[in-house]
């Protein structure tokens, strides 16, 4: 084996779940990223909407430098100071009492999950389990979360699902008045579907779910592993809704490229994760925290978050212009700097087609689906490097347009 790893490596050692682009990257800076010839390239898919603060931020890299010379891991059998700075951060800036800290958005939601079911068990008995989630949504790739996620192939061929969870259909709260019931124990809901094409909610349909829940005491949890930490541009997305969750979950930017995931809900709720009912070894490691910790201080400030919608609009603003030029999208949508740009009928699937060209291009694009080009950028891209990479995709879409 020759001394640099290359693509090929990948098929002949690592097991074939992902189908990774040609190209490697070994470098990062910002909204740039460097592959092994040298290639250089502007990121509008920010690690799949992780990188928000782009690539070796200056404040993450102090933190997670500072840290690492002091202390990386202890598990829970004890606590650490940036655990708890992080967790006292969070609450001071949401509508949560408590945390429950991990590693991934998945992990969050298999927390929150669990915690619904065991409230509701406590509370009202064994027969309060059902959970009412979304078609299309998602939710992680763990078997529990797979399942409440309303996209059927990713469960599919593993065996029995767990039972009790039912689907109705996104923005449609007719649908969920009628599988809700005193059985139910939570609704989870995104408040902007992310896998499953960019798709905001509308406000009076989680108002309407806030109700249904209240109703019937169910809790109801926001996932908002894709949509927090500032990516729509308030900390998190139910801040502009006005509509609060029982249970939110968080991941993703929350550790602009390090490993965390966190759940966060109330107190009236939180008693039922009592010792012994979950855990996970590195859930609070100081490293992660640490990085956190700064990524939620940098990025919770009016300069940045009023700056997410500037940018937005921004991106806006250029993907019309293609569209003017190319008649390629059918729609453009989103939340701060979560954008999806759905195609035309004409080229109806052909998001994914836009990738390679995108890269070849010098732009790392990404999808949600096989219908919406999806962008989810550092939250502080530079102006410069959105216009030189819309041009880069304006060259892509022509190529797409001219069937290269
Ligand atoms: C809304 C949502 N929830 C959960 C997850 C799963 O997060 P992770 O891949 O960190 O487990 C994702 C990942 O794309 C997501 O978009």
């Amino acid at each position: 084996m020759s001394q640099t790893p290359t693509r090929a490596d990948f098929d002949h050692y690592m097991v074939p779940n992902y189908a990774p682009q040609k190209a490697v990257p070994v470098r990062g800076e910002g909204s740039r990223l460097w592959d092994q010839e040298g290639r250089e390239y502007i990121d509008f898919a920010g690690g799949i909407a992780v990188n928000g603060l782009g690539h070796c931020h200056p404040v993450l890299v102090e933190a997670l430098t500072a840290q690492a010379n002091r202390l990386w891991h202890l598990s829970n059998v004890y606590t650490n100071e940036p655990a708890l700075k992080l967790a006292r951060s969070l609450v001071e800036r949401t509508f949560a009492d408590k945390v429950y800290l991990c590693s991934s958005g998945g992990e969050a939601n298999e927390a929150a999950l669990k915690l619904a079911r065991r409230w509701a068990h406590d509370h009202h008995g064994e027969h309060k389990h059902r959970i009412v989630s979304f078609s299309q949504s998602f939710h992680g790739r763990t078997f529990f979360t797979v399942s409440v996620g309303g996209q059927p192939k990713y469960s599919q061929g593993f065996g029995p699902v767990p039972g009790g969870i039912v689907h109705g259909q996104y923005n449609d709260l007719d649908s969920v008045r009628n599988l809700i019931d005193d059985d139910t124990c939570a609704v989870m809901v995104e408040p902007m579907q992310g896998e499953g094409g960019i798709i905001p909610a509308d406000p009076a349909f989680l108002q309407g779910l806030r109700d249904l829940c209240d109703a019937f005491d169910a809790l109801l949890i926001f996932d908002e592993v894709q949509t927090g930490a500032g990516r729509t541009g308030s900390l998190y997305a139910y801040q502009q809704y006005g509509v609060t969750p029982d249970i939110l979950t968080s991941a993703k930017s929350l550790g602009g490229g390090f490993p965390v995931g966190a759940m966060l809900t109330t107190d009236r709720v939180a008693p039922a994760m009592a010792i012994g009912t979950h855990g996970s070894t590195y859930g609070g490691n100081p490293l992660a925290s640490a990085v956190a910790l700064a990524a939620v201080e940098f990025i919770d400030t009016p300069e940045v978050l009023e700056g997410v919608k500037r940018r937005h609009d921004l991106f806006r603003e250029h993907l019309e212009a293609i569209n003017r030029q190319h008649g390629v999208f059918r729609e453009i949508r989103g939340m701060g700097l979560l954008i999806g740009a759905e195609m035309a009928p004409e080229y109806e699937g052909r998001a994914k087609d836009i990738l390679p060209l995108a890269l070849e291009e010098g732009l790392m694009a990404l999808i949600a689906g096989p219908n919406v080009l999806r962008m989810a950028p550092s939250l502080v891209i530079p102006e410069a490097d959105i216009a030189e990479g819309m041009a880069r995709l304006e060259r892509a879409v022509a190529r797409l347009v001219a069937g290269q």
